[in-house]
């Protein structure tokens, strides 16, 4: 970027349109493009969040193709994410995708009211930066242009409107599309990134004279360029890195937008103070917070509102959905958690599933092949092998042998086990609930649990072992006579 980024002495007031209307045809999918997830969000929610987040206080995001299932799923994707919108999301509809200008004058009523600059953004362009548009409200400034844009030099340009700059003066005159351009202009390396801050009242004036007359029959919303050029001052220009403009317009372009923003967002933790040890197997959702000496072992995914607090180690293959994790954890290897808290120095897994509504306190441990759900589990507490706690609440200090099971469900409702502090069940028991056991009580190896057991007692509830001593020798015995 040739502009400074830094946050400029910002008064004119800031609104943003998205367009996220168009098919995606190149996409070949049922799901609109703009719907397409990066890290686990839709594309088309990146640039609305950025938009926010440098300042604009009213945000109109332009459907067209699957609108409703659009409007669901970006309303979805900002709620408590990032920033918060506000009331300043509004949809409106593009019913006939006539261009790019026409979905901006669908736009017009619902900022009717509104007077200041207003980013334009497509929604296919998800990685541009807070930075990036911080950059156009300087240009634009600076240049006192009633346009400013992004602009940028791809390795391969063909499909993008290409920037046409006087010889001269080097000003910007138009840009012309590529199905419209001539073959010199086909040689122009620059190209427009379809992202532009437009004063409200020389966009509305100007888009009443955008025409189709054009390869495409549509009304373009680059025509602007020109007009800006004839009427008042030629645009200004932020120059940025493809990788970060560059449009998502088929799946290829899906996984590279998905590896840039992968990059950078693991880039940020590690500069940060996190250690990743193989960034390019990591993938972290941008909404996902570390704290300083976090590790992260290869193949981790990261999702969602998940915290996880200085200090602790994830293992390799693990995946954490809505968590949080507390400082110095250890996560063992090929563990999977949602929306579970885990307290501070516990250690899990390998191999252990942490399903809604697990609550584990300090120095819990939970090992291999052990599952959790709406599960309390007290200090100290262990349940190292094999073992399905399901609705219960586990006291402090309780030992939980392998193989212990929670009967929560009678195959209509939901049942609670409780066991108190300092209890010991023996391998391979059963609690049927509802049922409770005292604090101190021992749960004999074996056992189902039925009824409650008071404190400091022992239950046991299996069959008597019974022997016969020389038994091998009596059944041949038999055999040879029969
Ligand atoms: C557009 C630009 C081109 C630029 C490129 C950058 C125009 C005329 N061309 O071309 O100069 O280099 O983006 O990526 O603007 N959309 C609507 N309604 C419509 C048409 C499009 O909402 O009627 C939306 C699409 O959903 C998409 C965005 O606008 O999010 C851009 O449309 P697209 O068809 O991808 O334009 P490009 O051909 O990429
Ligand atoms: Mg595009």
């Amino acid at each position: 970027m040739s502009t400074s980024p830094q946050q400029p002495q910002q008064t004119t007031p800031l609104a943003a349109i998205v367009l996220c209307a168009g098919q995606g045809t190149r996409m070949k999918s049922a799901l609109p493009k703009i719907l397409h997830p990066l890290l686990g969000r839709p594309m088309g929610s990146y640039p609305l969040t950025r938009a926010l987040e440098t300042g604009a206080t009213r945000a109109v995001a332009v459907t067209g193709h699957g609108a409703e299932q659009v409007e669901r799923a970006l309303t979805d994707a900002l709620a408590n994410r990032v920033v918060d919108s506000g009331d300043g999301l509004r949809f409106v509809r593009q019913e006939q995708q006539l261009g790019t200008a026409h979905a901006v004058l669908c736009a017009q009523p619902a900022l009717a009211d509104f007077t200041g600059d207003i980013f334009i953004l497509y929604g296919d362009v998800p990685l541009v930066s807070a930075q990036t548009l911080r950059a156009l409200i300087d240009a634009k400034a600076a240049a006192q242009s009633p346009v400013a844009l992004v602009t940028t030099r791809p390795s391969d340009p063909t499909g993008y409107g290409r920037i046409v700059r006087d010889a001269v003066s080097g000003a910007m005159t138009r840009i012309v599309e590529h199905k419209d351009a001539t073959e010199d202009e086909l040689g122009i390396g620059e190209i427009n990134a379809g992202l532009y801050l437009v004063s409200s009242d020389f966009l509305w004036r100007s888009l009443g004279r955008v025409d189709r007359r054009n390869a495409q029959n549509e009304l373009y919303l680059t025509d602007l360029i020109q007009l800006a050029f004839e009427q008042s001052t030629p645009a200004a220009t932020v120059r940025a890195e493809f990788e970060e403009v560059g449009g998502v317009n088929d799946r290829v372009e899906l996984t590279r937008a998905t590896t840039t923003l992968q990059r950078r967002i693991n880039e940020r933790h590690q500069r940060a103070g996190v250690t990743i040890e193989l960034p390019d197997t990591v993938l972290i959702d941008e909404s996902v917070e570390l704290a300083a000496d976090v590790t992260i072992g290869p193949n981790v995914r990261l999702v969602g509102g998940t915290r996880i607090e200085r200090g602790a180690h994830i293992g390799q293959g693990c995946v954490i959905v809505d968590s949080i994790v507390g400082e110095a954890v250890e996560v063992k290897p090929y563990s999977v958690f949602e929306e579970a808290i885990v307290g501070e120095a516990a250690i899990v897994g390998p191999f252990a599933r942490l399903r809604p509504g697990t609550e584990l306190g300090a120095k819990v441990h939970i090992g291999n092949f052990v599952e959790t759900k709406k599960a309390r589990v007290g200090v100290g507490s262990k349940a190292n092998h094999l073992s399905y706690l399901g609705d219960c609440d586990i006291g402090a200090g309780v030992n939980v042998g392998a193989g212990t099971i929670t009967c929560n469900y009678d195959g209509v409702n939901k049942h609670r086990t409780v066991l108190g502090d300092g209890v010991f069940v023996g391998s391979d028991s059963q609690f049927v609930a509802p049922v409770t056991v005292g604090n101190g009580a021992y749960i004999g190896a074996g056992s189902t649990i039925t009824e409650d057991v008071p404190e400091e007692s022992l239950a046991l509830s299996r069959g008597r072992q019974i022997v016969k001593e020389g038994y091998r020798s009596k059944r041949q015995n038999q055999k040879k006579r029969g």
